[in-house]
């Protein structure tokens, strides 16, 4: 795979205007609660830090790493953590940062693994969401675009750990 491999499916400009209008809903949402951003690392890094600078509300931030077992494009749903947080969250309003739901099998883990660790509230944030490939059905409150079918690559996700700084939303072409 080369990034002349790569078509855009979502410019720069469309993602950043979508994450203005997240961070101001987000904004709103989160004016009385106590909020802790948690990105997912590693696909979530560079959305976290373009939705955290959107919001105009106060924030702690923290990251979980994460990886699915082996190198294949497809969840296995196996999850382990590589990385913990590096506070507790209980009591605080957690938003989860995600870069894609995709099966949902990971979100789902995600979410009972956080639970008990008695956050106040638990709500999801993803910038991509692809309905078709659902195999767990997991609540979404914030989600930037919706995608049909399609492995994507850049703003934060990787095709073998590569491409993760490509500044748009692609998708391979074959
Ligand atoms: P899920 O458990 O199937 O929902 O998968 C979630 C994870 O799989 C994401 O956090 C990504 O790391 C990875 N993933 C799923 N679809 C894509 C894709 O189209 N491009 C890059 N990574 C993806
Ligand atoms: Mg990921």
């Amino acid at each position: 795979m080369k990034r002349s491999d790569l078509e855009v499916l979502i410019d720069q400009q469309s993602v950043a205007a979508r994450i203005a209008e997240l961070g101001a809903e987000i904004s709103r949402d989160y004016a009385d609660k106590d909020l802790a951003l948690l990105g997912i690392l590693k696909g979530s890094f560079i959305f976290l830090s373009d939705l955290a600078r959107a919001l105009t509300v106060e924030c702690t931030i923290d990251f979980l790493g994460l990886s699915s077992y082996g190198h294949s494009t497809t969840s296995s749903g196996v999850v382990q953590i590589t990385s913990d947080l590096s506070a507790p969250i209980e009591g605080r309003d957690v938003l989860i940062v995600e870069d894609i739901i995709d099966t949902g099998l990971t979100m789902r883990y995600l979410l009972e693994n956080l639970t008990t660790r008695k956050p106040r509230s638990l709500k999801v944030c993803t910038l991509l969401h692809k309905p078709a490939r659902t195999k767990v059905e997991v609540a979404i409150d914030y989600t930037g675009f919706t995608i049909e079918d399609k492995f994507v690559i850049g703003y934060g996700l990787d095709y073998e750990d590569r491409f993760r700084n490509i500044p748009f939303i692609g998708h391979k072409v074959s």
